[in-house]
């Protein structure tokens, strides 16, 4: 049975209004990542971490699901099975947009975590109270839900998994900063990658500059929403063939 590994990031909620990370207008360039969003920044000031996510919770409330969304679900409802979707966004709009079998590589913004146990449970789009308390352990050990840099990350070991399964690589809206998508293109012998931008692929050796697109058999140069119905039909034509 053939499968499609999809690699989603920011770029696929952009549509429905969420911030990037990297983009001009990213929240990178607003906050200090290494404040917000490492090992270290949580160490040293939880009370700042925790208003930064209470922050992102209280903006994803009022806002939908894209025509990408919608056509990953409906592509999901057509094919269980055979669409393993790893996502590095922690929004819900694709769960709202009626995804099921949904991978977060970096944890979910609408949950939380207990430190303590490690029981993971919703807390929806309100903020974190300072009297939380775990579920199922009652430790006040309680936190954001959202994988950091400097944290395992132990939803990747599905990457691989999903390579080995996949005969097409889908990389929807990811600058490739955190997961490089071109050593993963370069595993398949279809691949599309869906970016409005051209992407530099800035290697750990810093000298050898290309753009990601070029490791990609197609490239389809659209914000993801615009190239819903091309992807859904290339999508498809795959699986059918
Ligand atoms: N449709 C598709 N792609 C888009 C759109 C759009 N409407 N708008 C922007 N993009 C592209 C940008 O060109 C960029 O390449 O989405 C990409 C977003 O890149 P990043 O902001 O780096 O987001 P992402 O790749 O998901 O970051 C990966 O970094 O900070 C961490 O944990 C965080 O999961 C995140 C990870």
């Amino acid at each position: 049975m053939r499968k499609v590994m999809i690699l989603s990031g920011a770029g696929l909620s952009a549509e429905s209004g969420i911030r990037t990370f990297r983009d001009h207008d990213g929240l990178w360039e607003e906050y200090d990542v290494m404040k917000v969003c490492s090992a270290e920044g949580w160490e040293a000031d939880r009370d700042l971490v925790t208003e930064f996510y209470n922050a992102r919770r209280k903006d994803l409330a009022d806002k939908e699901p894209n025509a990408a969304h919608r056509m990953l679900a409906r592509l999901e409802a057509e094919y269980p099975g055979q669409i393993l979707h790893l996502t590095q966004n922690v929004d819900d709009l694709l769960e709202r947009a009626g995804c099921r079998e949904l991978i977060h590589l970096h944890g979910t913004l609408t949950d939380l975590r207990c430190e303590e146990c490690g029981a993971v449970f919703p807390v929806g789009y309100r903020s974190q109270s300072l009297e939380e308390r775990c579920p199922e352990c009652h430790s006040e050990r309680v936190r954001h839900n959202v994988v950091m840099f400097g944290e395992p990350a132990p939803a990747y070991r599905h990457i691989y998994e999903a390579v080995a399964q996949s005969g097409l690589f889908v990389a929807i809206g990811t600058s490739g900063q955190v997961i490089d998508v071109v050593p993963l293109a370069r595993e398949f012998e279809r691949s599309i990658l869906v970016n409005p931008k051209r992407e530099r692929h800035i290697t750990s050796f810093g000298d050898h500059e290309e753009y990601i697109d070029e490791a990609f058999t197609h490239f389809i140069q659209k914000k993801a929403g615009e190239a819903s119905e091309e992807l859904y039909g290339m999508i498809q034509g795959y699986l059918e063939g």
